[in-house]
């Protein structure tokens, strides 16, 4: 056995190494090993600077997500009230002799924001936008074989208040060193189509600007490749222009879609006397799409109802920082309830977001601004709009555009512009920018003011798609209003709720607040809000109101629900201590609220029957007792063995209802269809609570350092009934190959610290996050609370060749 495995390792590592043998650049993480302060010091560019007392971690980092929410703190409660200020990075690294004839190429993936760079004492620059990608060459200021060399970057967030939304602060995206030869493909230099797609054949296009110094003495090679590596298509060009053009045809091509996300790789050989010089490899997707005034959108021919939701781009606990594993959580989650689409408000996505819509099927409506010259907050983007829009957005949509998942750019959320004349000229340049990168996808800007006599964006006439926030009330209209267009939601419903909170009659809809001139005076003390789905803010709808809408009419191509899930800062309709929004269909932790399921019931063909509220109440309360559910003609509910009645769902119902006096015991619901049972659900009475339980979403995670097992913990009564309100401090104790990242547990007012070995749980959930080691071996859970039995858990945390000899 022990030999089997020292095989397969050897074997891995021998294919690995040969594969990195082809690879002519080489990019490397440049995440590892860097030194920290929280702090401003002016003289820490400098080479000599001792360091030696800095906090040593590996980015992506995010300090204020270590801090502790206070209202004082200048970010504001839009922010979600945690500290920001400035920092420093440094890194002292080495190259290589043999790379002393290469480029050497730093990439950051975001940093938010202002950030700076010196390498060796040599300033680079300054990059203001915290959402951008940028690429500094570092290669005239290296030192070679055994001298050190020093990298530094200033982070300054300290202008403040400069966002509507959490924004985290630090290099809080990925870093990337690459090494190439002189003569290199420069960065995002091919644009990848697909002009022609159908069932029988595809071409690929490709369009690759080359660097200047090449000429007829070099060649570029473009394969295509399935996803098991193997080339099906092929071309060989010689160098006659810096822009060549490539045609490779793809016979029986897998369309990409988003049941079928299949992907196609783009290898470019750059050969010089027949040697490859450089290399580069793209991940793209076969599919074409169309938006149509009269019948909404297709893919790949097939009507489809776009079923999006929007994200800000925080991971709750674990704040800004960049981890693959929280992001594709994040989208598992959504992908299980139907969800189809992510809108990346309102700024450039982390690449990883973008890479996994990609391989699990998501459409990405990628925006690019939330302002132009007009400000939303005081520090905003608006200061440094006139030096770095046109760059900005020319550097996302050449970063995106190869990308089968992105179908439609978005030049700016809900701009103020839109209200003077501006807005027609700002409108009309950024579109060029865009279509002069990209003319295969529609374009369009997230409208608020629905009039389309008074919106100059929209009167801008360059949009290609009417993007509409709210306003459901004159969707049905659209036709009328806006001749021949074609519609789109940009953002919707802007609903209520915290889970696991009721607040009754559930069929009294609540507008929280009612208008723009009155706070919320009638809201809970707790600052809670009901999620019965009957609470909305004024400017939008509840969930059911506008789905019901959109539902109805083919021209109303789909929606992006605001959204997908809770993030920090915006915490309408609350004052302090809220600080998180209560806009998600699933809470901060990830845990769903009940409306959750009301979209499952209509985005998927599972079968669902779902049952709210949870069955601990006092004797004799009147509870309204909600089902959402599909593929069935009707439910009966029993109280305790009883039936309360038979409901079906009517004309335009997405739930039904029976008013109960309560009684403790069991709730039941059991769906028909055709007088068989389809689903059977209950709801339970819990006792006193007893014990601690702990369920991982993934019990054998990857030992990288990275990766990420979610532990969902609750109390259960002594007969193992979820106890609903459970809300005792859970301690955690983890030992072995892995560490505690973050806790939470959904509510939008705790202001226990995210970075702790504590944590209250709320509405009787909680959740322990756990990061493997770099080191293989056993992680040990241990969660205790005051009077109660305890719970251990493990979890196995494997390398990686070890992994893939199991599943052999
Ligand atoms: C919209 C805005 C979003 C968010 C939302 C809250 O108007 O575009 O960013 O603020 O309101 O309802």
């Amino acid at each position: 056995m022990r030999f089997r495995y020292l095989y397969t390792l050897c074997l891995t590592l021998f294919v690995a190494g040969f594969a990195s043998a082809q690879n002519v650049r080489k990019t490397e993480s440049f995440n590892s090993n860097w030194k920290f302060f929280l702090g401003d010091d002016s003289t820490a560019n400098n080479v000599k600077y001792d360091d030696s007392r800095w906090r040593k971690l590996d980015l992506p980092h995010d300090w204020s997500i270590e801090g502790k929410f206070d209202s004082k703190n200048p970010t504001t409660q839009a922010e979600g009230g945690l500290p920001a200020g400035i920092g420093w990075y440094r890194k002292s690294f080495l190259i290589p002799a043999s790379s002393k004839t290469k480029t050497i190429l730093i990439d950051f993936d975001g940093v938010f924001h202002n950030s700076e760079v010196w390498i060796n004492g040599h300033y680079l620059a300054k990059r203001p936008n915290g959402y951008i990608s940028f690429r500094y060459d570092l290669t005239p200021y290296l030192k070679f074989g055994t001298q050190q060399n020093v990298i530094a970057v200033r982070v300054d967030n300290s202008d403040q208040p400069n966002s509507r939304w959490y924004t985290g602060s630090g290099i809080y995206r990925n870093v990337w060193l690459t090494t190439a030869n002189k003569i290199h493909l420069p960065q995002w230099s091919s644009f990848i189509t697909t002009p022609q797609v159908d069932h029988q054949k595809a071409e690929i296009y490709i369009r690759t600007v080359l660097p200047v110094s090449v000429n007829s003495k070099f060649k570029l090679k473009a394969s295509v490749l399935d996803d098991n590596g193997k080339i099906v298509g092929s071309v060989t060009t010689t160098v006659k222009d810096t822009i060549i053009q490539q045609s490779i045809q793809v016979n029986n091509p897998q369309l990409w879609s988003i049941n079928h996300p299949y992907l196609y790789k783009v290898k470019l050989q750059l050969l010089a006397a027949d040697k490859v010089i450089d290399d580069y490899t793209t991940t793209t997707g076969i599919r074409y799409f169309n938006f149509d005034a009269d019948k909404g959108f297709s893919l790949n021919g097939e009507p489809m109802k776009i079923h999006g939701v929007c994200l800000h781009h925080d991971q709750g606990a674990l704040g800004t920082a960049v981890n693959t594993r929280a992001i594709e959580r994040q989208l598992q989650i959504l992908k299980d309830m139907g969800c189809n689409a992510i809108r990346t408000s309102h700024n450039p996505p982390a690449p990883e977001l973008l890479d996994l819509c990609d391989k699990m099927g998501f459409l990405v409506m990628d925006e690019a601004f939330d302002m132009w010259k007009k400000k939303k907050s005081k520090h905003d983007y608006h200061e440094d709009w006139d030096e770095w829009h046109v760059k900005d957005l020319q550097d996302q949509v050449l970063r995106d555009r190869n990308h089968p998942s992105v179908f439609a750019w978005s030049i700016g959320n809900e701009i103020r512009e839109q209200f003077d004349s501006t807005g027609v000229s700002i409108g009309r340049e950024l579109v060029k920018i865009v279509k002069q990168l990209d003319n295969t996808r529609p374009v369009t800007s997230a409208l608020s003011d629905a009039d389309p006599k008074k919106n100059f964006i929209y009167q801008s006439g360059a949009l290609d798609l009417i993007g509409l926030n709210y306003h459901q009330e004159v969707y049905a209209d659209f036709k009328k209003n806006y001749p021949g267009q074609k519609f789109i939601g940009t953002e919707n419903m802007s609903a209520l709720a915290t889970r696991g909170h009721y607040d009754m009659p559930s069929d009294s809809i609540r507008r929280w607040p009612k208008d723009g001139k009155t706070p919320l005076k009638d809201g809970n003390a707790d600052l809670t809000v009901s999620a019965y789905d009957n609470v909305s803010a004024y400017w939008g709808s509840t969930h059911e109101e506008t789905w019901k809408i959109i539902k109805k009419y083919d021209f109303l191509s789909g929606l992006f629900v605001w959204t997908g899930f809770d993030y920090i800062g915006e915490p309408t309709p609350y004052l302090w201590p809220a600080r998180s929004s209560y806009f998600g269909i699933v809470d901060l932790a990830g845990f769903p609220k009940d409306i959750y399921y009301m979209y499952q019931s209509e985005w998927t063909n599972k079968p669902v029957l779902h049952l709210l509220p949870h069955w601990n109440w006092k004797p004799g309360q009147m509870i309204d007792v909600w089902a959402y559910y599909n593929n069935a003609d009707e439910v009966e509910a029993f109280l305790n063995g009883k039936s309360i009645g038979v409901r079906k769902k009517n004309g335009e119902d997405l739930h039904v209802m029976w008013r109960v006096k309560y009684e403790p015991g069991v709730l039941k619901a059991v769906s028909r269809r055709n007088g068989e049972v389809v689903l059977a659900t209950e709801v339970v009475t819990a006792g006193e609570p007893y014990k601690i339980q702990l369920k991982a979403d993934r019990d054998k995670i990857k030992a990288d350092g990275k990766d990420l097992s979610y532990i969902t913990v609750s109390v259960l009564d002594k007969n193992n009934v979820p106890v609903p309100d459970a809300n005792q401090l859970v301690k955690f104790k983890v030992t072995g190959q892995g560490i505690l990242k973050g806790v939470d547990n959904g509510s939008q007012t705790d202001l226990e610290p995210f970075v702790s070995d504590q944590h209250h749980l709320f509405n009787g959930l909680g959740l322990a996050i756990i990061q493997s080691k770099a080191v293989a071996g056993e992680i040990t859970i241990t969660a205790t609370a005051g009077g109660l039995k305890p719970a251990h858990l493990i979890i196995e945390s494997n390398r990686i060749a070890f992994k893939l000899q199991l599943q052999k």
